[in-house]
Protein backbone atom coordinates (compact mmCIF):
# COMPACT_ATOMS: atom_id res chain seq x y z
CA UNK A 1 0.00 0.00 0.00
CA UNK A 2 1.20 3.66 -0.74
CA UNK A 3 -0.34 7.07 -0.94
CA UNK A 4 0.81 10.31 -2.02
CA UNK A 5 2.14 13.14 0.62
CA UNK A 6 -1.01 14.61 1.36
CA UNK A 7 -1.16 18.43 -0.28
CA UNK A 8 -1.36 21.19 -1.80
CA UNK A 9 -0.13 24.11 0.09
CA UNK A 10 0.81 27.88 -1.16
CA UNK A 11 4.11 29.31 0.31
CA UNK A 12 5.34 32.89 -0.20
CA UNK A 13 3.23 35.37 -3.40
CA UNK A 14 1.72 33.03 -5.22
CA UNK A 15 -1.82 32.49 -7.56
CA UNK A 16 -3.64 29.78 -6.15
CA UNK A 17 -5.11 29.06 -10.12
CA UNK A 18 -2.26 27.40 -12.20
CA UNK A 19 -1.76 29.10 -15.55
CA UNK A 20 -3.62 32.30 -14.67
CA UNK A 21 -3.55 35.77 -12.68
CA UNK A 22 0.58 35.64 -11.78
CA UNK A 23 1.93 37.82 -9.65
CA UNK A 24 2.70 41.11 -12.30
CA UNK A 25 6.31 40.61 -13.55
CA UNK A 26 7.00 36.86 -13.28
CA UNK A 27 7.55 33.76 -15.06
CA UNK A 28 5.50 30.56 -13.99
CA UNK A 29 7.19 26.77 -14.16
CA UNK A 30 5.62 23.85 -13.31
CA UNK A 31 7.46 21.09 -12.10
CA UNK A 32 5.05 17.98 -12.63
CA UNK A 33 4.91 14.06 -12.02
CA UNK A 34 2.96 11.74 -14.66
CA UNK A 35 2.89 13.95 -17.81
CA UNK A 36 0.72 17.01 -16.30
CA UNK A 37 -1.86 14.09 -14.51
CA UNK A 38 0.37 13.70 -11.70
CA UNK A 39 0.95 15.70 -8.32
CA UNK A 40 2.75 19.55 -9.20
CA UNK A 41 4.41 22.96 -8.58
CA UNK A 42 3.84 26.35 -9.94
CA UNK A 43 6.66 28.20 -8.75
CA UNK A 44 6.64 32.27 -10.05
CA UNK A 45 10.14 33.18 -11.22
CA UNK A 46 11.63 36.84 -11.52
CA UNK A 47 13.63 35.60 -14.64
CA UNK A 48 12.58 32.80 -17.70
CA UNK A 49 13.59 29.93 -16.35
CA UNK A 50 14.80 29.35 -19.96
CA UNK A 51 17.64 32.06 -19.18
CA UNK A 52 20.74 30.12 -18.71
CA UNK A 53 24.22 31.13 -20.48
CA UNK A 54 26.09 27.91 -21.15
CA UNK A 55 24.79 24.15 -20.81
CA UNK A 56 27.64 21.39 -20.45
CA UNK A 57 27.23 17.65 -21.17
CA UNK A 58 24.67 15.84 -22.68
CA UNK A 59 22.08 16.40 -21.51
CA UNK A 60 20.43 19.59 -23.43
CA UNK A 61 17.45 20.34 -25.85
CA UNK A 62 18.26 19.13 -29.13
CA UNK A 63 16.59 19.94 -32.66
CA UNK A 64 16.83 17.65 -36.10
CA UNK A 65 15.96 18.93 -39.89
CA UNK A 66 15.11 15.55 -41.09
CA UNK A 67 14.34 16.67 -44.41
CA UNK A 68 18.24 16.80 -44.74
CA UNK A 69 18.47 13.47 -44.03
CA UNK A 70 19.54 10.80 -46.86
CA UNK A 71 16.39 9.35 -49.10
CA UNK A 72 14.86 8.01 -51.19
CA UNK A 73 14.39 5.04 -49.78
CA UNK A 74 13.00 2.16 -51.79
CA UNK A 75 11.78 0.25 -48.18
CA UNK A 76 10.97 1.53 -45.08
CA UNK A 77 13.04 -0.35 -43.59
CA UNK A 78 15.67 1.75 -45.19
CA UNK A 79 14.68 4.95 -43.58
CA UNK A 80 17.06 5.73 -40.86
CA UNK A 81 16.08 6.12 -37.36
CA UNK A 82 16.22 9.24 -35.60
CA UNK A 83 15.01 8.25 -32.02
CA UNK A 84 14.35 5.08 -29.65
CA UNK A 85 14.02 3.38 -26.71
CA UNK A 86 12.93 -0.27 -25.35
CA UNK A 87 9.16 1.08 -26.23
CA UNK A 88 9.49 3.00 -29.20
CA UNK A 89 11.31 3.51 -32.40
CA UNK A 90 11.11 6.73 -34.71
CA UNK A 91 11.85 6.47 -38.18
CA UNK A 92 11.47 9.53 -41.48
CA UNK A 93 11.34 7.76 -44.62
CA UNK A 94 11.30 9.41 -47.57
CA UNK A 95 10.02 7.72 -50.88
CA UNK A 96 8.47 7.84 -54.30
CA UNK A 97 6.66 5.99 -57.27
CA UNK A 98 5.97 2.33 -55.99
CA UNK A 99 7.29 0.22 -53.86
CA UNK A 100 7.95 -3.13 -55.79
CA UNK A 101 7.50 -5.22 -52.60
CA UNK A 102 5.47 -5.67 -49.48
CA UNK A 103 6.40 -5.40 -46.34
CA UNK A 104 5.46 -6.15 -42.44
CA UNK A 105 6.71 -5.11 -39.18
CA UNK A 106 6.56 -8.20 -36.64
CA UNK A 107 7.80 -6.23 -34.02
CA UNK A 108 4.85 -4.02 -33.10
CA UNK A 109 2.23 -1.64 -34.09
CA UNK A 110 3.23 1.43 -36.58
CA UNK A 111 1.85 4.78 -36.49
CA UNK A 112 2.13 6.20 -40.05
CA UNK A 113 2.14 10.07 -40.31
CA UNK A 114 2.08 11.64 -43.52
CA UNK A 115 4.34 15.03 -44.05
CA UNK A 116 4.31 15.29 -47.10
CA UNK A 117 3.28 13.96 -50.64
CA UNK A 118 0.29 11.01 -51.26
CA UNK A 119 -0.73 7.96 -52.80
CA UNK A 120 -2.32 4.64 -52.20
CA UNK A 121 -1.67 2.21 -49.29
CA UNK A 122 -2.50 -1.53 -50.28
CA UNK A 123 -2.27 -3.87 -47.36
CA UNK A 124 -3.75 -6.87 -46.02
CA UNK A 125 -7.16 -5.03 -45.70
CA UNK A 126 -7.62 -3.46 -48.91
CA UNK A 127 -6.70 0.27 -50.33
CA UNK A 128 -7.06 3.53 -48.99
CA UNK A 129 -5.63 7.07 -50.15
CA UNK A 130 -2.84 8.77 -48.04
CA UNK A 131 -2.23 12.15 -48.52
CA UNK A 132 -0.30 14.81 -45.72
CA UNK A 133 -1.82 15.19 -42.66
CA UNK A 134 -2.89 11.88 -42.28
CA UNK A 135 -2.07 9.13 -39.29
CA UNK A 136 -2.24 5.59 -40.61
CA UNK A 137 -2.32 3.17 -37.89
CA UNK A 138 -0.94 -0.26 -39.26
CA UNK A 139 -1.34 -3.16 -36.75
CA UNK A 140 1.42 -5.35 -35.92
CA UNK A 141 2.07 -8.01 -38.56
CA UNK A 142 -0.24 -6.48 -41.42
CA UNK A 143 1.42 -6.79 -44.91
CA UNK A 144 1.40 -3.55 -47.12
CA UNK A 145 3.24 -1.28 -49.07
CA UNK A 146 3.10 1.70 -51.00
CA UNK A 147 2.03 3.75 -54.20
CA UNK A 148 3.60 6.82 -54.21
CA UNK A 149 1.82 9.54 -56.68
CA UNK A 150 3.84 12.15 -55.39
CA UNK A 151 6.86 11.95 -53.28
CA UNK A 152 5.77 10.69 -49.70
CA UNK A 153 7.96 11.67 -46.25
CA UNK A 154 6.53 10.00 -43.47
CA UNK A 155 7.09 9.75 -39.77
CA UNK A 156 7.07 6.11 -38.49
CA UNK A 157 5.98 5.42 -34.75
CA UNK A 158 6.88 1.91 -34.05
CA UNK A 159 5.05 1.10 -30.44
CA UNK A 160 7.46 -1.45 -30.12
CA UNK A 161 6.12 -5.27 -28.86
CA UNK A 162 2.87 -3.31 -27.95
CA UNK A 163 -0.17 -1.97 -29.59
CA UNK A 164 -1.55 1.35 -30.08
CA UNK A 165 -4.82 2.18 -27.89
CA UNK A 166 -6.72 5.66 -27.57
CA UNK A 167 -6.79 7.76 -25.04
CA UNK A 168 -9.27 7.45 -22.12
CA UNK A 169 -11.49 11.01 -22.51
CA UNK A 170 -12.48 11.15 -19.62
CA UNK A 171 -14.78 14.00 -18.69
CA UNK A 172 -14.99 14.73 -22.45
CA UNK A 173 -16.21 12.00 -23.31
CA UNK A 174 -15.23 8.93 -26.03
CA UNK A 175 -16.02 11.39 -28.93
CA UNK A 176 -14.18 14.51 -28.55
CA UNK A 177 -10.93 15.46 -30.38
CA UNK A 178 -12.18 12.68 -32.54
CA UNK A 179 -15.05 10.88 -33.04
CA UNK A 180 -13.67 7.14 -33.37
CA UNK A 181 -16.78 6.94 -36.28
CA UNK A 182 -14.44 9.23 -38.15
CA UNK A 183 -11.29 6.64 -38.47
CA UNK A 184 -11.58 5.41 -42.07
CA UNK A 185 -10.73 1.69 -42.60
CA UNK A 186 -9.04 0.69 -46.15
CA UNK A 187 -11.58 -0.91 -48.59
CA UNK A 188 -11.49 -3.77 -51.24
CA UNK A 189 -12.65 -1.66 -54.10
CA UNK A 190 -12.29 -1.90 -57.58
CA UNK A 191 -8.85 -0.95 -57.34
CA UNK A 192 -7.70 -3.30 -54.86
CA UNK A 193 -9.01 -6.32 -57.14
CA UNK A 194 -7.86 -5.11 -59.95
CA UNK A 195 -3.20 -4.75 -58.60
CA UNK A 196 -4.32 -8.20 -57.34
CA UNK A 197 -3.53 -9.19 -61.22
CA UNK A 198 0.08 -7.91 -61.06
CA UNK A 199 0.48 -11.84 -60.21
CA UNK A 200 4.52 -11.44 -60.33
CA UNK A 201 7.11 -12.93 -58.10
CA UNK A 202 5.93 -10.86 -54.61
CA UNK A 203 8.67 -10.19 -51.45
CA UNK A 204 7.36 -9.69 -47.93
CA UNK A 205 10.07 -8.29 -46.63
CA UNK A 206 9.50 -8.29 -42.68
CA UNK A 207 11.05 -6.69 -39.83
CA UNK A 208 11.43 -8.79 -36.77
CA UNK A 209 13.75 -7.70 -33.90
CA UNK A 210 15.62 -5.14 -36.45
CA UNK A 211 16.68 -7.83 -38.68
CA UNK A 212 14.78 -7.67 -41.98
CA UNK A 213 13.87 -11.80 -43.46
CA UNK A 214 12.18 -11.96 -46.97
CA UNK A 215 9.10 -14.11 -47.77
CA UNK A 216 8.88 -14.72 -51.65
CA UNK A 217 5.71 -16.06 -53.25
CA UNK A 218 5.38 -17.19 -57.07
CA UNK A 219 1.69 -15.17 -56.62
CA UNK A 220 0.25 -11.57 -55.17
CA UNK A 221 -0.58 -12.23 -51.35
CA UNK A 222 -2.67 -9.32 -51.73
CA UNK A 223 -4.91 -11.54 -52.83
CA UNK A 224 -8.05 -11.40 -49.85
CA UNK A 225 -11.26 -11.29 -51.30
CA UNK A 226 -12.86 -10.25 -47.87
CA UNK A 227 -12.48 -10.35 -44.15
CA UNK A 228 -14.45 -9.93 -40.98
CA UNK A 229 -13.37 -9.15 -37.55
CA UNK A 230 -12.12 -6.36 -35.33
CA UNK A 231 -9.13 -5.01 -36.66
CA UNK A 232 -8.08 -3.10 -39.27
CA UNK A 233 -5.82 -0.50 -40.70
CA UNK A 234 -6.80 2.76 -39.93
CA UNK A 235 -6.62 6.21 -40.72
CA UNK A 236 -7.95 9.65 -39.38
CA UNK A 237 -6.41 13.56 -41.03
CA UNK A 238 -5.37 16.39 -38.69
CA UNK A 239 -7.63 18.22 -39.88
CA UNK A 240 -10.38 16.31 -38.57
CA UNK A 241 -9.33 16.83 -34.98
CA UNK A 242 -11.12 19.16 -32.75
CA UNK A 243 -8.81 20.69 -30.46
CA UNK A 244 -10.00 21.14 -26.73
CA UNK A 245 -9.30 24.77 -25.38
CA UNK A 246 -10.27 26.99 -22.65
CA UNK A 247 -10.99 30.33 -23.22
CA UNK A 248 -9.96 30.63 -19.72
CA UNK A 249 -6.90 28.27 -18.96
CA UNK A 250 -4.25 27.03 -20.65
CA UNK A 251 -4.70 23.58 -20.94
CA UNK A 252 -1.31 21.27 -20.80
CA UNK A 253 -0.35 19.34 -23.91
CA UNK A 254 -1.33 16.47 -22.84
CA UNK A 255 -4.80 17.58 -23.26
CA UNK A 256 -4.12 16.59 -27.13
CA UNK A 257 -3.25 13.40 -26.84
CA UNK A 258 -4.81 11.26 -29.60
CA UNK A 259 -2.68 7.95 -29.23
CA UNK A 260 -1.49 6.01 -26.55
CA UNK A 261 1.12 3.13 -26.37
CA UNK A 262 2.98 1.33 -23.85
CA UNK A 263 4.87 4.43 -21.58
CA UNK A 264 4.43 6.65 -24.54
CA UNK A 265 1.65 8.79 -25.67
CA UNK A 266 1.14 10.67 -29.49
CA UNK A 267 -0.29 13.76 -28.76
CA UNK A 268 -0.96 16.63 -32.09
CA UNK A 269 -1.68 20.21 -31.48
CA UNK A 270 -3.60 21.86 -34.26
CA UNK A 271 -5.01 25.46 -34.74
CA UNK A 272 -6.87 26.39 -31.99
CA UNK A 273 -7.79 29.60 -30.63
CA UNK A 274 -5.65 31.67 -28.03
CA UNK A 275 -7.06 32.14 -24.56
CA UNK A 276 -9.22 35.46 -24.32
CA UNK A 277 -9.52 35.63 -20.32
CA UNK A 278 -6.84 38.77 -19.23
CA UNK A 279 -5.21 36.56 -16.42
CA UNK A 280 -4.97 33.63 -18.58
CA UNK A 281 -1.44 32.45 -20.24
CA UNK A 282 -1.28 32.17 -23.68
CA UNK A 283 1.47 30.79 -24.25
CA UNK A 284 2.63 27.45 -23.15
CA UNK A 285 3.88 27.30 -19.77
CA UNK A 286 7.36 26.78 -18.35
CA UNK A 287 7.85 23.29 -17.46
CA UNK A 288 9.35 20.44 -16.13
CA UNK A 289 7.98 17.36 -17.67
CA UNK A 290 10.18 15.14 -15.47
CA UNK A 291 8.63 11.82 -15.92
CA UNK A 292 8.88 12.32 -19.38
CA UNK A 293 11.34 12.89 -22.76
CA UNK A 294 9.24 15.28 -25.13
CA UNK A 295 9.48 14.67 -28.64
CA UNK A 296 7.87 17.48 -31.18
CA UNK A 297 7.57 16.74 -34.96
CA UNK A 298 6.69 20.24 -37.00
CA UNK A 299 4.62 19.14 -39.68
CA UNK A 300 2.98 22.87 -41.15
CA UNK A 301 2.53 26.18 -39.75
CA UNK A 302 3.86 29.03 -37.79
CA UNK A 303 5.34 26.93 -34.96
CA UNK A 304 4.05 30.24 -32.24
CA UNK A 305 6.36 28.62 -29.66
CA UNK A 306 9.59 28.41 -31.10
CA UNK A 307 11.77 30.60 -33.20
CA UNK A 308 13.90 29.72 -36.21
CA UNK A 309 11.85 25.88 -36.69
CA UNK A 310 10.41 25.17 -39.94
CA UNK A 311 7.89 21.97 -41.00
CA UNK A 312 9.81 18.33 -40.98
CA UNK A 313 12.38 19.85 -38.08
CA UNK A 314 12.04 17.33 -34.78
CA UNK A 315 13.23 18.68 -31.43
CA UNK A 316 13.46 16.34 -27.93
CA UNK A 317 13.41 17.65 -25.12
CA UNK A 318 14.69 15.29 -22.38
CA UNK A 319 13.57 15.48 -18.97
CA UNK A 320 15.87 16.96 -16.35
CA UNK A 321 15.80 20.70 -17.43
CA UNK A 322 12.86 23.54 -17.59
CA UNK A 323 11.58 24.52 -21.21
CA UNK A 324 9.39 26.89 -22.59
CA UNK A 325 8.47 29.70 -25.33
CA UNK A 326 11.10 31.42 -26.90
CA UNK A 327 11.68 35.13 -26.04
CA UNK A 328 9.62 36.04 -29.15
CA UNK A 329 6.36 34.08 -28.08
CA UNK A 330 6.64 35.20 -24.41
CA UNK A 331 6.50 38.56 -25.52
CA UNK A 332 3.09 37.86 -25.97
CA UNK A 333 2.43 35.76 -23.07
CA UNK A 334 -0.45 37.98 -21.19
CA UNK A 335 -1.61 39.02 -25.18
CA UNK A 336 -1.81 37.54 -28.30
CA UNK A 337 -2.21 39.74 -31.06
CA UNK A 338 -3.57 36.72 -33.19
CA UNK A 339 -7.02 35.11 -32.74
CA UNK A 340 -5.89 31.82 -32.81
CA UNK A 341 -2.55 29.52 -33.48
CA UNK A 342 -1.42 28.13 -36.87
CA UNK A 343 0.53 24.83 -36.41
CA UNK A 344 0.65 21.26 -36.80
CA UNK A 345 2.38 19.11 -34.83
CA UNK A 346 2.83 15.62 -33.42
CA UNK A 347 4.03 15.07 -30.04
CA UNK A 348 5.75 11.88 -28.42
CA UNK A 349 5.99 11.76 -24.87
CA UNK A 350 8.43 8.47 -23.86
CA UNK A 351 8.28 7.72 -20.24
CA UNK A 352 12.02 6.09 -20.77
CA UNK A 353 14.60 8.05 -22.01
CA UNK A 354 15.60 8.46 -25.81
CA UNK A 355 18.42 7.59 -27.64
CA UNK A 356 19.52 10.44 -30.14
CA UNK A 357 20.86 7.99 -33.24
CA UNK A 358 24.02 8.67 -35.60
CA UNK A 359 21.36 9.51 -38.41
CA UNK A 360 20.00 12.22 -36.28
CA UNK A 361 22.98 14.04 -35.01
CA UNK A 362 24.32 14.01 -38.95
CA UNK A 363 21.52 16.72 -39.28
CA UNK A 364 21.34 18.41 -36.06
CA UNK A 365 20.95 21.90 -35.48
CA UNK A 366 23.75 22.77 -32.90
CA UNK A 367 22.68 26.20 -31.89
CA UNK A 368 19.64 25.39 -30.83
CA UNK A 369 19.97 25.46 -26.90
CA UNK A 370 21.10 29.12 -27.54
CA UNK A 371 17.94 30.14 -29.44
CA UNK A 372 16.39 31.31 -26.00
CA UNK A 373 18.75 34.16 -25.70
CA UNK A 374 16.77 36.16 -27.29
FE1 LIG B 1 7.26 20.34 -22.97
Amino acid sequence: MKRRIPLPRVEGQASRQAHADMPPGTYEREISKEGFFGPAAMFHHKHPPTGWVEFEGPLRPHAFDLGRLAGPQASPWQAAEVLRNANVRVRFWSTSGPMDHLVRNADGDDLLFVHAGSGELFCDYGRLDIEAGDYVMVPRGTMWRIDAREPVAMLMIEAVNSSYELPDKGLLGGHAIFDPAMLDTPRMDEAFVRQQTDDRRWQVRVKRHQAISTVTYPFNPLDAIGWHGDLSVVRINVRHIRPVVSHRYHLPPSAHTTFVGQRFVVCTFVPRPFETDPGALKVPFFHNNDDYDEVIFYHAGNFFSRDNIHPGMMTLHPCGFTHGPHPKALQNMLAQSKPATDEYAVMIDTRDALEITDAARAVEWAGYVDSWKG
